[in-house]
């Protein structure tokens, strides 16, 4: 015994890989999900009055201060240089769109969206999302199924991290961050932005471009992403309303995955993996879930009543599908309290049997991937949503 514990001491304090991860159900703690429909100083929440002017504020900021950090604010003005040519085969324009931000009288670099939008076609809804593609390469590669997706009337487009908020621990303030943070280095401080927060701020500086884009009808916009990406996205669709479906593949811990399960990657796992994800204050949290002022149930019903999609693969222990699964579920009561019908589903589906409420939830085989069986579900549910309401 005692051997055990002085062996788990070292291995914690040599950070990195912390302990085994927890793949057995059974060994599951158990825990008590803090009341979405409870605020704060324990007043019940019985109307979708008191979640607005109440409980979501409240929540969104919560997870700004205890998770992700807050946000930089919105760039006085922009600056947009698009440049568009002719693609695939003439059934598409790649459109690149470098935005710059204007302070004062100082130019700040900032991102590139690269888009395809339908040959022919004004006002299309668009799916947005960091990584979607390779955009260094000619054409987006097979697995991308980018002609689909431009087939049934939607355009695509990307960011990549690397030009705004580099993915690493060292480097992520070297894009816009250094004009907000000058001069810091180090993990984020308590509330900082941390790199899933910035690439959140993002997407909203994507979605103030595609207002002025009259290709894209900016009330339909979907945001979607893959693992960390997917944690990007659930956090830009809650803190930005104007992304009218959201969508989470595979996104797992700080994403869809319930944090208090501890089931495969844990806070103390990503917090010393990837210091540089989230802000300061999360790391209060390490092995100590249970103190969590949120869970990631939370971040789902912050995007109600809109359309959320929240996806796990068999394989994919690490980001915990059941968690994911039971987020999803537990994010429900908001979405009835707002007048829809939230997750059709009290238990989780078989394999590749998705259920599409107004949340959708799918556990598809195989391994941790955007695959094509996933996009074939986001079109289908981003279709549904979107003729129902013409
Ligand atoms: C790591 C990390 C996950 C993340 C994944 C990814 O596995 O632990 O939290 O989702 O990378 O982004 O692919």
């Amino acid at each position: 015994m005692v051997c055990v514990a002085i062996a788990y001491g070292v291995f914690s304090l040599s950070t990195a890989d912390s302990a085994e991860p927890n793949y057995d159900e059974s060994r599951v703690p158990a825990y008590t999900l803090p009341d979405l429909l409870v605020t704060q100083d324990a007043r019940p929440v019985k109307s979708a009055t008191m979640w607005r002017a109440t409980r979501r504020p409240e929540l969104l900021d919560l997870f700004a201060t205890q998770v992700y950090g807050r946000r930089m604010t919105k760039p006085a003005a922009a600056r947009y240089e698009v440049t568009e040519t002719s693609a695939l085969e003439g059934t598409a324009r790649r459109k690149q769109v470098n935005v710059d931000f204007v302070a004062g009288d100082k130019t700040i670099p900032g991102l590139t969206i690269t888009m395809y939008v339908p040959a022919g076609r004004r006002a299309v809804p668009a799916f947005v999302g960091l990584h979607l593609f390779d955009t260094s390469a000619k054409e987006p590669k097979p697995a991308m199924p980018i002609e689909a997706i431009l087939q049934r009337g939607y355009a695509i487009a990307t960011l990549n991290a690397s030009d705004f908020c580099p993915d690493d621990k060292d480097r992520f303030r070297e894009g816009v961050l250094a004009h907000d943070y000058p001069g810091r280095n180090g993990p984020p401080g308590p509330e900082e932005p941390g790199a899933i927060a910035t690439w959140a701020w993002g997407l909203s500086r994507a979605m103030d471009y595609f207002e002025t884009d009259a290709d894209i009808d900016a009330n339909r916009v979907a945001v979607i992403g893959h693992s960390r990406m997917g944690k990007t996205a659930l956090w830009a669709g809650a803190e930005d309303e104007r992304f009218a479906i959201v969508i989470s593949n595979e996104s797992g811990c700080g994403g869809a995955a319930l944090s208090r399960r501890q089931f495969g990657e844990t806070v103390r796992a990503i917090n010393d993996r990837f210091p540089h994800w989230f802000c300061g204050n999360f790391r209060q949290y390490n092995d100590k879930e249970d103190t969590l002022p949120v869970d990631q149930h939370m971040l789902i019903a912050l995007i109600a009543p809109r359309p959320v999609y929240v996806a796990s693969a068999e394989e994919d222990r690490w980001a915990d599908p059941r968690g994911e699964f039971l987020a999803a579920f537990h994010a429900s009561p908001v979405y009835h309290l707002l007048g829809t019908d939230g997750l059709p589903a009290d238990e989780m589906p078989p394999i590749d049997n998705p259920v599409h409420g107004t949340i959708a939830y799918h556990i598809r085989a195989g391994e941790h991937d955007l695959a094509r069986y996933d996009w074939e579900q986001y079109l289908h549910f981003a279709d549904r949503q979107w003729k129902q309401e013409k």
